[in-house]
């Protein structure tokens, strides 16, 4: 075990060995349950912590205050490469021929990238029909997953594909997999590294199955009882409205870890009035559309250990929080928004002072959802109903409308002038 965690460092000069390079596997020392010659790797992690001010300034937070830590760029486009690639391991160690997951989307195309570029296992799929957005189907089909559309939502998918796996034998990748949370904390590994490691104020996440917000208590809790880190950052966990379970049974009635003893009849109870009354999530960010998380239980952990509080944010807020970070950033898909759109109000109540330093993990890149982006910013308003109004989103306050002009010269540049 390294004495320090800039000790990591020294990984990064041997690059062109590839679980040095390998933004999770840098890491193996701090999750070493396969040899590290024996980990698979398609050269995941490298990611990015940047500042940003035009968010800072959305958010309230000073500037040079605020980051954004970029787990689109990953090679599938999601933060879920930094845990698939640690269960996809541990499932080729125990010699697995076939992985399965149920998915929003972003797992499973994480899933179908490792299978496709690996040629190691076989991807199966399941997805709920009509649920998931078209870069992330795009992606599955791409790389040649059997890819399952089930006519039902996520949980629905979840419910059948756990009977599935059990039943043919095939590895569950979903993230009730404990590996895929040993390969996410590696995420907040680079955020520290980033920060010359130093621990910062907040960590602010979206809240869907709840496998980040599990695996970032973890990777602190971990860190600080190893004598690696000398403080805990706080964790702000962000519900979409429409999918709030989280939201609901935290703050609302008062759901605590409570050191291992939580109240299990109250997730039952709110489930059970779920049922009898048939609600159903319902978002745009349909990332999290989730109505039972499957790591509630770690969460409420990692909630007690950084002294977490959970928010719920609208679709528009939602939106409005993604155009501002397009507009000053390299953008995000609408359920990584929720960060952003939480930390603005989480400053706005004072939870959040504004000279603390928050880091917003942006989840996904922008191009995952290109449906969403672009009816954001359309001047077709029968497409922005369509889309966004049936989710209660009026207005598109940060729009980019494009601008039509015909097909002539003097026309053309009358219009740039104009508008530029
Ligand atoms: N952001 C994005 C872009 C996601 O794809 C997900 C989850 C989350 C946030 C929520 O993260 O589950 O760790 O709380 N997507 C899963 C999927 C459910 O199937 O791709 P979480």
């Amino acid at each position: 075990m390294p004495r320090s965690l800039a000790a990591f460092e020294q990984k990064w000069a041997r690059r062109h060995d590839p679980q040095c390079f390998s933004g999770v596997w840098r890491f193996h020392d701090l999750l070493p349950f396969v040899p590290v010659d024996q980990c698979v790797t398609v050269g995941e992690g490298q990611t990015l912590l940047l500042p940003s001010e035009g968010v800072s300034r959305y958010t309230g937070v000073q500037p040079g205050r605020l980051y954004l830590q970029y787990e689109g760029m990953n090679p599938s486009g999601s933060f879920k490469d930094n845990g698939m690639v640690a269960a996809f391991t541990h499932a080729r160690s125990i010699g697995a021929s076939r992985a399965a997951c149920a998915s929003t989307g972003n797992t499973s195309a994480s899933l179908a990238l490792y299978c496709s570029v690996t040629r190691l296992m076989k991807a199966v799929i399941f997805v709920g029909s009509g649920k998931i957005a078209y870069g992330k189907l795009s992606q599955a089909l791409d790389y040649g997953a059997l890819t399952v559309q089930i006519s039902g939502d996520f949980d629905d998918a979840m419910a059948r594909v756990k009977e599935v796996a059990a039943e043919l034998g095939i590895y569950l990748v979903n993230s009730v997999n404990p590996f895929r949370l040993e390969g996410q904390k590696t995420i907040m590994y680079r955020v520290l590294e980033a920060l010359r490691w130093e621990v910062p104020d907040w960590i602010v996440v979206p809240g869907g199955n709840l496998g980040n917000s599990s695996a970032f208590g973890k990777a602190f809790h971990e860190l600080h009882q190893l004598g690696l880190i000398d403080r805990m950052p706080r964790l702000a966990v962000i519900n979409a409205a429409g999918a709030n379970t989280l939201y609901r049974l935290v703050e609302q009635q008062g759901l605590r870890w409570n050191d291992g003893r939580p109240k299990l009849e109250m997730i039952c109870n709110y489930y059970d009035q779920m049922d009898a009354e048939h609600l159903r999530a319902s978002t745009i960010a349909s990332a999290i559309e989730i109505n039972r998380p499957v790591n509630l239980n770690k969460c409420i952990r990692a909630l007690q250990w950084c002294d977490g509080v959970v928010r719920e944010v609208t679709d528009q807020e939602i939106l409005d929080a993604k155009a501002q970070v397009g507009a000053s950033g390299f953008g995000c898909e609408p359920a990584s928004a929720a960060s952003v759109a939480g930390t603005k109000k989480l400053v706005a109540e004072g939870v959040i002072d504004p000279g603390e330093r928050v880091v917003c993990i942006l989840t996904g890149h922008q191009l995952k959802d290109p449906t969403a982006t672009v009816a954001y910013h359309t001047t077709d308003q029968e497409q922005f109903n369509k889309v966004l109004g049936s989710r209660g989103v009026r207005r598109a306050a940060y729009a980019n409308r494009a601008v039509g002009v015909p097909n002539n010269l003097d026309e053309i540049i009358k219009a740039i002038k104009l508008y530029s």
